[in-house]
């Protein structure tokens, strides 16, 4: 007996993404063609047929743009070309061609709520003055107190510290500020500027005219901010751990242009986005805010002109999940990240709630769910379930810290994998995902890049170790990243143990990680489960550590509880997550702690 349904079935002859498998590459680190030991997309276009193997529909690119790369490429100079780092525009064309001839399809990253300082425009802002078009583009004002030494508002970056950055009008004479809810080299753009309007909407074309799928939009929810910028008072509730940050103006100082300063005095970011959402519902005034869905509705009108079923998906940080899904209304975007899935670590009781809660609102407005256990800015699940608590959220793992249960760790990561797959909707698999890759956890200080990393003097450890280079060949020089023959070092080194997660060493190893990524993908699109639909099963019990739901033919069954569990009798075994997960004794068979199973 099963309970009911909770969502409704998405339709088998939907757009591709409704149910699709879409796997992110973060450039810098997937494949490096050109040997400088930095990724790039001569090296996506080499591996392509990997992933055709693995069996993913459509690539996520993390920016590939011109860019100073202050905030590793999410600072654009450029939105129309490639950054030498990573190659040309024709290598990006070479890419999406071999791609879209082996049947996935391209997604690309957007950045439109801030530009790099770096922008043409920013340039021409400043040089322009106050209250010229130049620096409506924006969002300049002047400052508060009798020299106007004081910000405009009392807002925090989302990175810490003062919002705002004083520039200089000639001379050295201290003049506006401008906002910039990240690092001081990336100034907001003002969405009530109609240049600002038109230009993203050229750059979409520009996208679109070459042949990409669709965009994965960045701080989706912080574009348009409160008439008037009113003071933000709330305090900000940290996932994961309070800062200590208040946005209340009482840490606020006055800052120069952070690229007047030693690094040592930047500024200091010291709240990263993923880990911030606000208490209760009371939303800052930066934050999904109404006039955001405008601009979405204009871009779906840009989509619907092109044939293919484009698409966008919003990285937008937003609570209840109620306003989450007003960002995919049938006339904005298509889907958005579930962030509270990722959030819910190894606990069977957060997954299933997390779960219920997306199926109603997703069926409430007709738009798939979406899942995600990793990205480019999070410690990877596999090490982040093997700490003392596994739903904790650390900001990076240093040596110092405490060192999860790498065994432990991967045995759940597979086993989240498996919850994952099997649920309808649309699934986001980082890369490095499919091999079980653990964060690297001891990173030395001399090689961290992460700016909030040496911006807070190492209190934050930062994101780089989760953007490690991947490993391709064990015995290769940087485990075969630029190739067999190696190249100059990778930007960021990769710890020893990598040798054994290498792509080569589980290539048709039967039972490893990237084995049983490949057959639940293969499963997953067989028997329809993206468009199929969830009812929990009767062993379902989330108290008891125990997460059990059919969606079709099959019945997935975790145990993130301390007990083996019996297993119903008569379900065939599909797949496991290890090879010691299902222990049979007396005729009756249990799954071992800290395992899965796809029966039926
Ligand atoms: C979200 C991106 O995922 C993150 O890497 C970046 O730092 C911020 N947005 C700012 O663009």
């Amino acid at each position: 007996m099963t309970t009911p349904d909770t969502n409704t079935a998405l339709r088998a002859d939907g757009p591709w993404w409704a149910d699709a498998v879409i796997y992110q590459v973060y450039p810098r680190s997937f494949a490096d063609s050109s040997r400088d030991g930095m990724g790039d997309l001569g090296g996506v276009t080499q591996r392509l047929p990997y992933l055709k193997r693995l069996g993913v529909d459509a690539v996520w690119l993390s920016p590939f743009y011109r860019s100073p790369q202050a905030d590793a490429g999410y600072d654009v100079a450029d939105y129309r070309d490639v950054d030498p780092l990573f190659g040309t525009l024709e290598d990006f064309d070479a890419m999406l061609a071999e791609a879209h001839g082996l049947g996935i399809r391209i997604i690309v990253d957007l950045v439109p709520n801030h530009t790099s300082d770096e922008h043409v425009w920013f340039q021409e802002a400043l040089a322009a003055g106050p209250d010229s078009p130049e620096r409506d583009r924006y969002i300049f004002r002047d400052g508060r107190g009798e020299d106007g030494g004081e910000p405009p508002n009392n807002w925090q970056s989302v990175f810490g510290g003062p919002a705002w950055t004083r520039v200089h009008d000639g001379k050295g004479i201290p003049g506006q500020w401008y906002l910039h809810l990240f690092d001081s080299k990336q100034p907001d753009l003002n969405w009530g500027n109609a240049d600002v309007r038109a230009e993203m909407e050229d750059i979409l074309r520009f996208w679109l005219d070459r042949g990409v799928d669709g965009f994965r939009v960045d701080v989706a929810h912080g574009m348009v901010k409160a008439e008037g910028l009113p003071d933000w008072s709330q305090k900000v509730a940290m996932v994961g751990g309070d800062t200590g940050a208040e946005p209340d103006g009482s840490h606020v100082e006055t800052t120069e242009r952070s690229e007047d300063l030693p690094p040592e005095d930047r500024d200091v970011p010291q709240v990263p986005e993923k880990n911030m959402t606000p208490s209760g519902d009371a939303t800052p005034p930066y934050f999904d805010q109404e006039g955001v869905h405008e601009i979405y509705r204009s871009w779906h009108r840009v989509l619907s002109e092109y044939d293919g079923d484009r698409m966008m998906v919003a990285e937008a940080w937003v609570e209840p999940m109620s306003r989450l899904f007003r960002y995919v209304r049938s006339d904005e975007m298509q889907q958005a990240f579930n962030f509270g899935f990722l959030l819910a670590g190894w606990n069977a009781r957060n997954i299933v709630e997390n779960v219920s809660e997306t199926l109603t609102e997703a069926a409430a407005v007709d738009a798939p769910p979406t899942w995600v256990l990793s990205n480019h800015d999070m410690v990877r699940h596999p090490s982040r379930f093997g700490l003392d608590d596994p739903t904790s959220f650390p900001k990076g793992i240093s040596a110092d810290d405490e060192q999860p249960d790498e065994e432990l760790g991967l045995a759940r990561g597979r086993a989240a994998a498996m919850v994952m797959l099997a649920l309808p909707g649309s699934a986001y698999v980082y890369q490095g995902d499919e091999l079980g890759l653990p964060e690297h956890t001891t990173l030395p200080a001399e090689v961290r890049q992460d700016p909030s990393f040496f911006r807070t003097q190492g209190a934050e450890r930062g994101r780089d170790g989760c953007r490690v280079p991947l490993p391709w060949i064990a015995d290769a020089p940087a485990y075969g990243f630029s190739g067999p023959e190696g190249g100059e070092e990778p930007w960021l080194p990769q710890p020893e143990s990598f040798a054994r997660y290498a792509a080569d060493q589980q290539e048709d190893v039967p039972g490893s990680t990237l084995e049983l990524y490949r057959e639940l993908i293969s499963v997953r699109a067989d028997r329809g489960l993206g468009t199929g639909s969830l009812a929990w099963h009767e062993l379902n019990a989330p108290d008891a550590g125990i997460l059990a739901y059919t969606n079709g033919s099959v019945v997935v069954v975790a145990n993130m509880g301390g007990e083996p569990i019996e297993l119903p009798a008569g379900e065939p075994l599909l797949l496991a997550s290890s090879p010691d997960a299902v222990v049979e004794s007396d005729g009756v068979n249990r799954l071992a702690p800290d395992a899965a199973v796809w029966l039926g």
